[in-house]
């Protein structure tokens, strides 16, 4: 069985000193958990001083991007190189937002995802449709065409340090949750592609993570399907309560 992993996208949200508070009741509430991989993404400005609060914890920690190049003249950018060095065990690419306001292409996800690899981080490469994509009939289509750029060039022992997120945008912050079975036929078809691409004993390893609006209310039931090995949490990872309560389900999947 895949191990789950819950991740709190924490996004362009709090300070130094809020992040330092929310991780020190974080810490103490998910300090039981065994079985499930928890990961906190903060800020970039937020991250050397939570890797410092997170070791010999039981969470990880994240970076939400990362530039391609390690270092040189890219005036306020982010090297794997530095994120590694200050103790990340993660970085998420190719998030729809990034996709949405920062011009990130199925092409530059590739980019930072071999950085990423090559600087040892383990990389969460998001995928997703948007509603109209949905509406048209294409979700298939994209969410294929954006798995196949993003993963161009990646071996297959390269496929196995990689955890993907299937984040339909439709369902991102809008309160809106694809049911478990729309999540669960993309995550098949997610699935299915990898074993094309990589064969049956990698696509079977790899970690497929659902995002949109998972709460303590909709996550066990998610998490229950097949294909869903895990959850990249917005909104609802901000909150102590709501994130160990999704971690707790998680913790609940039998297997
Ligand atoms: P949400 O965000 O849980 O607030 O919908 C998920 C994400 O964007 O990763």
């Amino acid at each position: 069985m895949r191990k789950l992993n819950i991740s709190g996208n924490w996004k362009l949200n709090k300070t130094l000193a809020e992040t330092k508070a929310l991780l020190a009741v974080l810490k103490s509430e998910l300090a039981g958990v065994k079985k499930t991989e928890i990961v906190v993404c903060p800020t970039y400005v937020s991250l050397a001083t939570s890797a410092e609060m997170l070791i010999d914890s039981n969470i990880k920690l994240g970076a939400q991007n990362l530039f391609w190049e390690e270092s040189g003249a890219f005036t306020g950018e982010v090297s794997g190189l530095q994120l590694k060095a200050i103790g990340c065990n993660y970085v998420i690419i190719g998030h729809s937002e990034r996709r949405q306001y920062f011009g990130e292409t199925d092409e530059t996800v590739n980019k930072r995802l071999k950085s990423a690899l090559q600087n040892e981080l383990l990389p969460i490469v998001c995928v997703g449709e948007t509603l109209e994509e949905r509406e048209i009939g294409k979700t298939f289509d994209i969410i294929s065409e954006q798995v196949q750029g993003a993963l161009s060039g990646i071996s297959k022992d390269e496929m196995q340090k990689i955890t993907l997120a299937y984040e339909p945008v439709w369902a991102i912050g809008t309160g809106k949750t694809a049911t478990p079975e729309q999540a669960q036929e993309v995550h098949a078809f997610i699935r299915e592609k990898l074993t094309k691409l990589f064969g049956n004993s990698v696509a079977e390893n790899v970690t497929i993570q659902y995002g949109g609006s998972v709460k303590p209310s909709n996550a066990y039931e998610l998490l229950s399907q097949n294909d869903i090995d895990g959850a990249l949490v917005g909104g609802a990872s901000l909150d102590v309560e709501s994130f160990a309560a999704i971690v707790q389900a998680a913790e609940n999947i039998e297997g």
